[in-house]
C-alpha cells in the first residue's frame, strides 16, 4: 500500500514538472525537525557516483519516529540525482537513502527530516 502510494506520488511529481528532489511522508504541524542538512560531493569525471544518507547519522542516536523526509536538490535544474528509499524511512526511527548522481555531476541537495 505504502509502494502503490509512493509511485503515484512519484507519477504525480513527474507529469507536473520533472525534479529530482523526493520527498517521504507527510510533516505534521507539531513535529520536530530532527535534522536539516547540506550535503555536497563534487562531480568525479563523468561516472555515476552512489551516495548514502543514514538516519541517525553516524555516532548520532533518533528514538523520534520519522514523519517525514525532505530531500531537495539544489541544482534545481533536473542535474540532480535519483533517490531510493531503501529502509526505514516514515513510521521507523532509521531510514536510509541512495542517491546516484547522473554521470559528470556531484551532488548538492539538502534533508530536512521530521519526527514526533
Ligand atoms: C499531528 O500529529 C499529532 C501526534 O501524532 C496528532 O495528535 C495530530 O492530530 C496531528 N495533526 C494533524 C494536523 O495531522
Ligand atoms: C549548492 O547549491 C547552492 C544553491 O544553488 C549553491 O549556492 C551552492 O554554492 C552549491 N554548493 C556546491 C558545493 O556546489
Ligand atoms: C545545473 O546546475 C548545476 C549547478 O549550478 C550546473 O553545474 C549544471 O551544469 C546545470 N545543468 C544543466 C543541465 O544546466
Amino acid at each position: 500500500m505504502k509502494v502503490i502510494v509512493q509511485v503515484c506520488m512519484l507519477l504525480a511529481l513527474g507529469t507536473i514538472t520533472y525534479s529530482t528532489s523526493s520527498t517521504w511522508g507527510v510533516q505534521n504541524a507539531t513535529d520536530y525537525l530532527l535534522i536539516n542538512k547540506k550535503v555536497t560531493y563534487p562531480a568525479v569525471g563523468n561516472v555515476v557516483q552512489t551516495f548514502y544518507f543514514d538516519i541517525p547519522e553516524s555516532y548520532q542516536s533518533n528514538n523520534k519516529v520519522i514523519s517525514a523526509i525532505y530531500l531537495r536538490d539544489q541544482f534545481q535544474n533536473s542535474s540532480g540525482p535519483i533517490n531510493t528509499l531503501l529502509t526505514g524511512g516514515p513510521g521507523w526511527t532509521y531510514a536510509s537513502i541512495q542517491m546516484r548522481t547522473q554521470a559528470g555531476f556531484g551532488l548538492n541537495v539538502t534533508f530536512a527530516v521530521y519526527g514526533r
